[in-house]
């Protein structure tokens, strides 16, 4: 650690908008941990799908969350890895299924009570970038840095659609841009945890940007805050 402080670093936004190819690159370049806290979310939903819970059954989902243990870190050779109860799981949480599945679940008052406390342990020790919907508002309000990630309904569905067909899922355009204009109006919409940018949170529209110049931007608000601490 050198004698550097830890910084903490909030990124937020709607689905597709570049969060965790950003932050990762982010954290990677600056030496920080990464968080994916979506992947929790989302290793819930793929627990819940597989076990035949019913989605809309917060009750069983919250005792099935208590008994899941969800661990990210990262692999050898420095990727971002994530196990639930043990068993790495990888593009399984990216599944369409598990995208229609996971803003359900996110929005049940219990469950994110839990999967925030979890994910303010991790960031307890500083050093970290973690990304999601309510970072810099909810999850870690003091964070040194927020970002809120955005871009055109089109862009992101088309970075989603590209993503998908290169894990060899078969979606259409039109399907993923529907799904994720649903998932947002539920992420958005919800009464607990909202998708919400922070008041004190700077604001980047990726739409017409690649990914590299995005996670300059970012490093360049972030490098004085590394140099001075
Ligand atoms: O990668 P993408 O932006 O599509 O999604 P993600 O970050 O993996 O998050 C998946 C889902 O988890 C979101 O649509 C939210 O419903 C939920 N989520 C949340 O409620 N709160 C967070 N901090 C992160 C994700």
């Amino acid at each position: 650690m050198s004698g550097r402080r830890r910084l903490v670093i909030a990124v937020d936004g709607p689905a597709g908008a570049g969060k965790s190819t950003v932050a990762k690159r982010v954290a990677e370049r600056l030496g920080l941990d990464y968080l994916d806290s979506g992947a929790m979310y989302r290793a819930l939903a793929w627990k819940a799908l597989k076990r035949g819970i019913d989605l809309r059954d917060e009750d069983q989902l919250t005792a099935l969350l208590a008994k899941t243990s969800i661990v990210l870190d990262s692999d050898p050779q420095g990727r971002p890895r994530i196990r639930v109860d043990g068993q790495e799981v990888g593009e399984a949480l990216r599944s369409p299924e598990v995208n229609a599945a996971v803003s359900l679940v996110a929005g049940f008052a219990r469950v994110r009570a839990e999967m925030v406390a979890r994910q303010r342990e991790m960031a307890a020790a500083g050093g970290v970038v973690m990304d999601g919907r309510d970072i810099g508002t909810n999850v870690l309000p003091n964070a040194d840095l927020k970002f809120f990630l955005t871009a055109s309904l089109r862009a992101r569905a088309e970075r989603r659609w590209r993503e998908l067909r290169d894990q060899g899922f078969a979606v259409d355009l039109e399907t993923v841009a529907e799904e994720i204009a649903h998932r947002d109006q539920l992420d958005a919409g919800r009464a607990v945890g909202p998708l919400r940018q922070a008041p004190d949170a700077i604001l980047i529209d990726t739409t017409d940007s690649d990914i590299e110049t995005v996670v300059e931007e970012l490093l360049r608000y972030c490098r004085p805050r590394v140099c001075r601490s």
